[in-house]
């Protein structure tokens, strides 16, 4: 840098150095998640994103569906129940907001899924009433706690009942994320709860057409 005059010199040198460290503290940070994308809509997990995995539930019309019944196409998941009060429907809404800026043949190709938390009130026939009110092709996808619970464990899924004021209705905890799984069945993305349509979408797009 000896053509660069003294004081632009210690300039480039004062860039340098902050590069560097700004390099070497971002290899030293526990933080920091060895399988994270640099995508800001997708989450990262210090312990690894979830595998994924097969399953076998039944649909809002009473009918076996197994992961195998999506293949060919992409899949958008979200896990939630029917009487969540609050965010269920709020990343719902998100969901096919998402959808419906998408390119007609990118969004034709995506079957987007809520899978129950809540298998011992979320009956097919309560879901039937429920998904058709966010698109009219979303499944909703339940099952007895035996087939549920592997399902949930897979994808890293927590929930938990909350009862309040000694009442016996119960509301659930659960963890909020978006799995879209490849048209060969593959978890590809995990997508943080909280986004925009336009952010979820844009992640989406991204995802879809680098595979
Ligand atoms: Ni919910």
């Amino acid at each position: 840098m000896s053509f660069l005059p003294k004081r632009d010199r210690l300039v480039a040198y004062l860039v340098l150095a902050s590069l560097l460290l700004t390099g070497v503290a971002w290899l030293f940070d526990p933080g920091r998640d060895a399988t994270a994308h640099a995508y800001p809509a997708e989450a990262s997990f210090s312990g690894g994103r979830p595998a994924g995995g097969s399953f076998v539930l039944v649909d809002q019309d009473g009918q076996p569906k197994t992961d195998g019944d999506f293949r060919g196409g992409w899949t958008l998941i979200y896990f939630g129940y029917a009487s969540c009060a609050d965010v269920c429907p709020t990343e719902l809404a998100t969901m096919v907001g998402a959808l419906d800026l998408l390119p007609e043949e990118v969004e034709s190709d995506v079957s987007p899924v809520l899978i129950s938390v809540d298998p011992e009130r979320d009956t097919p026939a309560l879901l039937g009433e429920y998904v058709p009110q966010f698109h009219p092709r979303l499944t909703g996808l339940t099952g007895t706690p035996e087939q549920l619970g592997p399902v949930l464990q897979a994808y890293g899924v927590v929930a938990e009942k909350r009862y309040s004021g000694g009442s016996a209705e119960y509301s659930m905890d659960h963890s909020s994320f978006f799995y879209l799984l490849a048209p060969d069945g593959r978890l590809q993305a995990v997508f943080h709860p909280g986004l925009s349509p336009e952010a979820l979408a844009g992640g989406l797009s991204r995802r879809i057409a680098e595979s």
